[in-house]
């Protein structure tokens, strides 16, 4: 990696900002391949950077998948209602994270969080088509009629909606959608318009992403370095 600047590395990990390196440079806490830095604009390599004696473990991107509860935005910052970046540790609040798309105030699940920019595009691409899926509690059951009309695509108003695939098990009132899009309250729309009510809707996955069972509502975790991995690699074609 080309050499960059300790202050912007080091406070790119979202601990520091760029004027408390300077007071760290200046205490003699930040260490330059085991010598003192001489300056907080001092070009390096982040493997080479330790402060407080801890190795910087520098990371480029920061990717996080957090389980977002009902009654909160899915925005970086909202002048009156909670948004997904406050659901956040103050520290990671620095980074520049922000959600992959939008899921309703009102709907729960899987949101992607990182300041990966070029990742996001390719994920929200119309292009890439990547799949969403959804579990939706209704206000009354689904039938085969509805099932074929999610597979031709429905059309809501001046929108064609790409096929979309609908299944239920035991109960055709809580169905499993999944989208190859993401328009404008995509899934309350379609049921709308085949005379059904959404009640509850969570996404469960997003391309090969899937939620974590063990994550609770309002709670988050880094992605592995697995699931980054398949990302990356998906996304790629
Ligand atoms: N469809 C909706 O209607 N709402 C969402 O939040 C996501 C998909």
């Amino acid at each position: 990696m080309a050499l960059e600047r300790l202050d912007k590395l080091i406070a790119s990990q979202g601990v520091y900002s760029r004027r408390e390196v300077k007071r760290l440079v200046k205490e003699g806490r930040v260490l330059v391949d085991g010598r003192p830095a001489r300056s907080a604009e001092e070009k390096t390599d982040p493997a080479a950077i330790t402060v407080d004696g801890e190795p910087l473990g520098y990371t480029r991107y920061t990717y996080v998948m957090l389980h977002k509860p009902a009654g909160v935005l899915s925005a970086t910052e909202d002048s009156r209602q909670e948004t997904v970046l406050d659901l956040l540790e103050p520290p990671l609040r620095k980074r520049g994270l922000f959600p992959v798309g939008r899921l309703d105030r009102d709907t729960e699940g899987l949101l992607l969080l990182t300041n990966d920019g070029p990742l996001a595009h390719r994920l929200l691409s119309p292009k890439h088509h990547v799949d969403k899926e959804y579990l939706a509690r209704l206000d009354g059951p689904v039938g085969e009629e509805d099932r074929e009309a999610f597979a031709r695509g429905i059309r809501l108003g001046e929108l064609q909606c790409l096929p979309a695939k609908l299944t239920w098990g035991e109960n055709p009132t809580e169905v499993l959608v999944t989208l190859h899009e993401g328009k404008f309250h995509q899934i309350k729309r379609m049921f709308q318009s085949r005379g059904r009510t959404v009640l509850y809707l969570k996404r469960i996955r997003m391309g090969p992403l899937t939620l974590d069972p063990h994550l609770v509502r309002g709670k988050y975790r880094y992605l592995s370095e697995e699931e980054i991995r398949v990302l990356l690699e998906k996304m790629e074609k």
